[in-house]
This record gives structure tokens, sequence and C-alpha cells, in this order.
């Protein structure tokens, strides 16, 4: 009896490591979007789960990929697939870009040099947000992978000036300009939970972080959390943080138009990437204005609600660009597949934010490289699955819309 137990039957080995224990269990995003929820605060997980309004662009931006299926061909040799591809002249290792996110360290201590270390083991760019809490060149000292840094166009255009001399100088290098935050989006959730970046602490903020100790005591023993990049700002509200916060936030530039583009275009060298494109013809102004790059974006549904979801819009701009400059499509990419879905209908690569703040909140950087592993491992099975070796053979007969 003893025999044939085991010959049916072996023992996992006992996982020591509570955070790999945690990660065994996480086989996909989802699964790292409710391990964050447990173990972050609900006002810190609401910030980065959150979007506008209703959140139907947050819901439809994942939900519109379903609207593809593949057509996928057997009997051909998949034995050796490559996920690398090309994207703004730079090889990277699968076309994935990590999206910009600001105030990252809310997730984990480590912040955006956790993600920026993991992002570069995995050979894809990484994008710091101005509204980062480590400097361009802290960022830069970890992360020898490709680099992008992401500007919003303010009032004080000197202090843009400042900051995208900065990234040149610290060898980023591409832009993302960020164009749809004209005024910020009515974020439901943070506003009836009164959070505020940075947050404030009342008496539900310190309820909220008793309750959820590990990242409270992680928090706590860390660095004081800043915008980083525009510490020595002069603020007009305070000399606090907060103060630093509300200035900046309060001049973004509502005057922002395509004459601002070329002013950028003066100032930089290397590639731009308009992140927030929504139409076709927006995309072909772009085009005309010479930058090398449209994202496609609706700030992961966090400003304008029932906006298009980027993956109905790929062929469209695809269509009306043909090639004269890179197409990203951020929001709602979730699985490889999506990626997959994507490249064939004519974009050049995908952006993540959501999904690699919930590794981190799960699980801090082994929780990112987790989700990069995620999708690469997506990536290539897709492929496999249907048919395809290399990233250029992902092209539009591979899927069709529902
Ligand atoms: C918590 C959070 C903060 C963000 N901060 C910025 C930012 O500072 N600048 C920016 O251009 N986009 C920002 N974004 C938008 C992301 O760059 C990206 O467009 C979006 O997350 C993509 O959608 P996804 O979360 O479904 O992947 C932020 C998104 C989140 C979730």
């Amino acid at each position: 009896m003893i025999d044939t137990f085991r010959s049916s039957v072996s023992f996992r080995s006992v996982e020591l490591d509570p955070v790999e224990r945690r990660l065994r269990g996480a086989v996909n995003v989802e699964d790292l979007r409710r391990i964050a929820k447990r173990r972050l605060p609900r006002g810190v997980f609401d910030y980065i789960d959150g979007a506008a309004d209703d959140e139907r662009s947050l819901a439809n931006n994942s939900d519109a990929f379903a609207h593809y299926s593949f057509r996928p061909n057997v009997l051909r040799d998949v034995s050796d697939i490559d996920v690398s591809t090309t994207l703004l002249g730079r090889r990277i290792q699968m076309p994935l870009v990590l999206a910009p996110t600001g105030y990252t360290r809310l997730t984990h201590s480590a912040g955006e040099l956790s993600v920026a270390r993991a992002a570069a083991r995995a050979g894809v760019p990484y994008s710091l947000s101005t509204m980062g809490t480590r400097t361009i060149e802290e960022v830069a000292e970890v992360c020898d992978g490709p680099k992008w840094f992401q500007v919003y166009t303010w009032k004080d255009r000197g202090l843009v000036k400042e900051l995208v001399e900065r990234s040149a100088a610290a060898g980023y290098e591409a832009l993302w300009l960020t164009v749809d935050t004209a005024v910020l989006g009515s974020r439901e959730r943070d506003t009836r939970r009164g959070f505020t970046v940075p947050p404030q602490i009342g008496p539900g903020t310190i309820v909220d972080g008793i309750v959820h100790p590990a990242w409270t005591w992680d928090f706590i023993r860390s660095e004081p959390i800043d915008f980083a990049n525009v510490r020595h700002v002069p603020s007009t509200v305070d000399r606090s943080n907060m103060g630093r916060g509300a200035y900046v936030m309060q001049n973004f530039d509502q005057r922002l138009s395509w004459t601002d583009v070329e002013w950028l275009q003066s100032i930089w060298d290397g590639p731009i990437v308009l992140k927030g494109i929504q139409t076709v013809d927006d995309a072909e102004r772009a085009v005309a204005v010479g930058v090398q790059g449209i994202g496609l974006s609706n700030h992961g549904g966090r400003q304008l609600d029932d906006a298009p979801a980027p993956i109905d819009l790929v062929e469209p701009v695809a269509q009306a660009v043909q090639g004269r400059a890179a197409i990203i499509c951020d929001g709602g990419v979730r699985r490889g597949s999506d990626i997959v879905k994507a490249i064939a209908l004519g974009a050049d690569a995908c952006s993540i934010g959501r999904p690699y703040l919930y590794g981190a909140g799960a699980a801090g950087e082994r929780g990112v490289d987790h989700v990069l592993d995620f999708f690469r491992n997506g990536l290539r099975r897709t492929m496999a699955l249907c048919g395809r070796t290399r990233i250029a053979d992902l092209d539009r007969t591979l899927v069709e819309r529902r």
C-alpha cells in the first residue's frame, strides 16, 4: 500500500519563505490584485485600483480585449520562440513598457527603485513619472536598462526644461509627454475616503494603518515620501511636501497645445511619445508634428470616463499612421495574450501600470518580477499556441473582431 501511495503522489516541498509562498498562489494579475488588496490600507489600494467617475473606462479597457479572438495556426514548428523586438530604435526583450505611475512608493517602500530594477532584469523600459517619489538620478543609478521619463507640462516651463535636461544627462532614452491631464479626473474612491497625495492623516487613516500592520511597519521605517523631482521647487502654498504637491497639481498648464509639443522637441533630442492620444485625427496630427511615438491611452481610466478603449484604437490608428510612429497600447493589458492581440492589430508594444503596482503591493520587488515573468510566459505561450515564433509574425491575420 505504501508503495502504491509512493508511486502515485509526490510531496510538494514546504516553502519557508513567506513571500515565495504568497507568490506561489498568484497565477495571474487578478490574484496579485487580491493579495495587494488584502495587504494595503484601503485608501492606498483604492488610489491604485480606482479610476474616474463610474469607472467605465477602467472596466472597458480590459473587457475590450475579449472582443478579439485568435485565428491560430497549428503544425508549425514553435520550438524556438523569440519575444524580443525593437521599439524606438532600441532592442528590448519583449514588447512591454512599464508605464509611469506617480507615488509608486505607496505600494511598497522600495517603490520606483524596485520597479526599475525589475524592468532592467526583464530587459524592458521603465518609465519614471514626474510625480515619482525617487529622483531621476536615483533611478538611473539602480537601472542600467532602458529608461523613459514622463513629463507633465506645467506653467513653469523652466521646471519642465530642467527635468528634461536632467533626464538627458542621466541617460534616459525617451520622453512620454502626458497630454490627457489638462485637469485631474474625478477619482471618486479617493474623494470619498478623503485620500490625498501625499496622504493626510486622520482617524480613518490610523485605523486603516493598524489593520494593515505589514504595510504600516514597512512605511514608517522607510524614508519620508515626497515628490522627489520637484523637492527644490519653492511652493506658493507652503513649504511642506503637501504644499509642493498642491503647487505641482495646480500648475498643470491648461493652455497646453500642439505648439508646446514643438517646444518640447526643441529641448530634447531623443524620441517623444504622446501619452493620451484617443482619436485617429489626433494620432495623425501627432505624426504631422513629428513625434516618434503615439501612446494610445486614457490614463488607465483615471481621467475621462467613457473614453475609447486603447485596444479598439490600435487598428484604425495603425492604418492612419502607416509605420511613421511607434504605437503603444496602454490600458487594460492584463495578460501576455493581450499583448499578442495588440501587436497583431498594429501596435509596436503595450504598456502596463496597475499590474506592476499590484505586484509591488503584494510582494515588493519580487512581486514585480513575478508580474513580468507572467507577461513573458503568457506572451510565449500564446505565440506557441497560435503557431507564431517571432513578434514580426504577429500580423492582422491572427486576430478577428468577434
Ligand atoms: C496609481 C497610478 C498612478 C499613475 N500616475 C501617472 C503619472 O504620474 N503620469 C502618467 O502619465 N500616468 C500615470 N498613470 C497612468 C499610467 O501611466 C497608465 O497610463 C495606466 O496605468 C495604464 O492602465 P493600466 O493601469 O490598466 O495598465 C497612473 C496610473 C496609476 C494606476
